[in-house]
This record gives C-alpha cells, structure tokens and sequence, in this order.
C-alpha cells in the first residue's frame, strides 16, 4: 500500500504494472491475448505448436514445472502434454483466478501432483518446502520479463537461476525489437480493450487504497520508446483534479500522465548475453518466422 502511494506521488507519478491484475484486469488481459493486434501470445503458441516436440527432447520428462505468473493455465496444459511433468507449480500474483484454473488443471492431469501459489515476482518469493529439488523446469512465458527494467530483469533471472539448483531449466518466452506500427498497434487497439486494462489499474487503486479516481477523467496513452527499446503505457489526465485517498491527495493537471507500464522488447543476443549473465549459460532459442517473439531454453 505504501508503495502504491510513493508512486502516485512522485514527479512523474507511476503505477507498477502488478497492479492491472485484480480479477477484472486479470480477464480484461485475456482478451488483449485473443485480439488481433496483440500478436505476442498467438506467436508464441504458434512456436510451442512448431517447436514443442524438440523443445520436449531438450526438456526431457519427469520434471517438476514451475510457471511464474500462469494466470489461466492454458500455456501450462500444452506443456504438460508436451513434457509430462511430475509436479506442476502454478504461481501468479492473482489468486483467485489461479484457484479455478488449477482445479480444472487437476481434472485433466490426475496423474500430476498440482499446487498454486500467489506470490508476487517483484519481492523474495519462496517455494513450499516440499517443492522437489531436482529436475526443475521454470517456466515463464507470455514476455513478462519485458515489464522489468534491466537490473530488476537481472536480479528476477538471478533469483529463478538459484532456484534451478545443478539440473534446472528456465524456458522462457521473449518478446523481440520489431517494426514500430506493429509494436504500438498491440499496446493501442481499436476496439479499446487495451485502454479499458489500463484505465483499469485506478478502480483496483480505489479499491486497495480508497482513493476516489475517476476513470472517465483519464485516457490511455501507448507508444513505442525507441531509445529504450520499451513500449510505455501511461495513464493521460483529461481534466485538473485532485484524487484523495485516507490522509493524502494528489492534484493531476490536465495533460500529466501516470507511468503504468514497460514493455521491453529485445534482441535475441542481448538477452542471451543477460541470462548469461544472470548464470544461465546455455541456452538455445526457437522464433517463429517473421523473428517475431523467441522462446529460449537457458541452463546453468
Ligand atoms: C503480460 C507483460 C507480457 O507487456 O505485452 C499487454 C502486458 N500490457 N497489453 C505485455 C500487456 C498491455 C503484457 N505482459
């Protein structure tokens, strides 16, 4: 909660991006999966249907998965068919939509031992202790990676690597540097489903912290920041205001914006050259045909 408010009060403002992810964002990003100008998650189903199988080899059977951030889980179910783990792990930041998906994993997959946690990627987050050691596979697809600036990529990369033990593997879906209109398009499509995640993030504020911001007061706004190779989402003010919350206020005059998300996108080698330097030493990518999205298979 504190930290919500030290972001609203700074010059910019800014809200973390974990904050989209009440049950309505949750299900508002689903359909940003399904549009047609959000090619990420289509591009990388589109990989795992071509790839799957030789990944599978790589991979090996009898793992114990882990995906951070499984929301829905329908990522997991084909890799479960692909991998045949023995343990599956779905963590994410939004419990309650994690509770319903991973019922539904345990009726499909009777024979995989099945548990959720909600934890929150951005502090130390801990296994259950009976988490078996050997054979981990991390999964981490969808490019949430790109929500972090370099050092938090770095230190998130890290902490997954330590929990690799000797024999663990992170497979892990990278959004890659494309053709600009492409890029935008995806974070700003007509139909305003993108906008309606976005202006999102202030009714799940209300209701954390009590504050009083009226959506109909703000517009979303995306573009392409090609010095920091990042889309950046903000949240644009259409009048003066003051939002209040308990013992606090913050005036917005029309035109400022709240920062409320990163996208990075990347180059296959630069990120090859950050797992390595998060310890991840060999790796191995697979990307569709138009070099849209990379799904990489990093080791110690
Ligand atoms: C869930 C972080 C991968 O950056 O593409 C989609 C979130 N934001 N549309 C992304 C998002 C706006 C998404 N990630």
């Amino acid at each position: 909660m504190n930290d919500i408010i030290d972001g609203l009060m700074q010059i910019p403002a800014r809200i973390s991006p974990k904050y989209f992810y009440d049950a309505k964002g949750s299900a508002l990003f689903e359909d940003i999966t399904r549009l047609q100008a959000y090619y990420p998650t289509r591009t990388e189903h589109g990989i795992m249907i071509a790839k799957g199988r030789e990944m599978a080899r790589e991979i090996g059977e009898q793992r114990t998965l882990i995906e951070l951030g499984a929301g829905n889980c329908q990522k997991a179910r084909a890799l479960c068919e692909l991998i045949r783990p023995s343990h599956f792990l779905a963590v994410d930041i939004s419990e309650a939509f994690l509770h319903d998906a991973v019922a539904a994993m345990r009726l499909s997959f009777p024979k995989i031992d099945i548990r959720a946690i909600a934890a929150d990627l951005t502090t130390d987050f801990v296994l259950p202790p009976d988490v078996p050691e050997h054979g981990r596979l991390v999964f981490y697809p969808g490019s949430s990676i790109g929500n972090f600036d370099l050092p938090e990529a770095l230190s998130l990369l890290k902490r997954i690597r330590a929990l690799l033990l000797d024999d663990g593997a992170l497979l892990i879906g990278v959004d890659l540097l494309k053709n600009e209109t492409v890029l935008y398009k995806a974070y700003d499509d007509e139909l305003g489903v993108t906008a309606a995640f976005n202006l999102n993030a202030l009714d799940h504020l209300n209701h954390l912290i009590g504050s009083d911001f009226d959506t109909r007061q703000w517009q979303h706004r995306a573009f392409f920041n090609s010095a920091q190779s990042r889309i950046e989402m903000h949240l644009e003010a259409l009048t003066d205001q003051h939002v209040h919350w308990h013992h606090g206020v913050r005036c917005f005059s029309r035109g400022e914006r709240i920062h409320t998300e990163n996208s990075y996108k990347y180059r296959v080698d630069d990120f090859v050259d950050i797992l390595r330097d998060a310890g991840l030493t060999r790796t191995q990518v697979w990307t569709d045909d138009k070099a849209w999205f990379a799904v990489m298979l990093a080791r110690p």
